[in-house]
């Protein structure tokens, strides 16, 4: 029977560089076997229900009905995407996954507990290792915006930003087995390299 693949999430918060950090991983040596997928999304039922989830009015859903959507989506896309791909022996890197759950529909109002029996219950599956882009939410936002199209989480006040970067790095520090916060303020090239060495690639 092969070996297991990793399960490897990718966390922050908006514009602090994930997606270019990605795409440096999905052209590494290291992870050139790997399946790179995202949330949410990830699965065609996962991507109509994030179609829902990032469009719209800020408040067109309450935080506990974001958590469920999300739970849905995560589910769909464990089981159809994640999992099979982790059985047959391959990494998974993914875009965001539980941390940001906990970060924004926490800051939203739901409880943490609520969050995490949701999570055991719906979906079970929790990764192997976390890298933490950590950058002000000034840094962020700016990069952020100067994309098409701000989503929904984007339009949301600047208090907001600042309060999921507290949750992130709070995470990371009850967790520093798994998380490893690196500084979103250097350079693709600095944070891809930063990045491989916390996956002890
Ligand atoms: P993205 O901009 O990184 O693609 O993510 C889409 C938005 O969804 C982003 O603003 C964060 C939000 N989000 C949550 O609110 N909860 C979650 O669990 C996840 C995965 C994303």
């Amino acid at each position: 029977m092969s070996r297991r693949g990793r399960f490897i999430t990718i966390e922050g918060g908006e514009g602090t560089g994930k997606s270019t950090l990605v795409a440096g991983l999905r052209g590494s040596e290291a992870f050139e076997q790997a399946l790179f997928t995202r949330e949410p999304g990830g699965s065609p039922g996962a991507e109509e229900i994030r179609a829902l989830f990032v469009s719209g009015e800020t408040d067109r859903w309450d935080a506990l009905t974001e958590l469920l959507l999300i739970n849905a989506a995560r589910r769909d896309h464990v089981v159809r995407t994640i999992e099979p791909a982790l059985a047959a022996g391959r990494d998974v890197i993914c875009d965001r996954y539980l941390d940001s759950t906990r970060a924004y529909q926490g800051v939203r109002g739901v409880d943490r507990e609520v969050i995490d029996a949701m999570h055991e219950t719906a979906v079970g599956l929790s990764p192997e290792r976390t890298v933490l882009l950590d950058a002000s939410p000034e840094t962020g936002l700016a990069r952020a915006k100067a994309r098409a199209g701000p989503d929904r989480f984007e339009r949301m006040e600047g208090g907001f930003h600042g309060a999921l970067r507290a949750v992130f790095l709070d995470i990371a520090k009850a967790e520093p087995g798994r998380v490893a916060v690196l500084d979103a303020t250097r350079s693709p090239e600095e944070t891809l390299a930063a990045t491989l060495e916390a996956l002890a690639c």
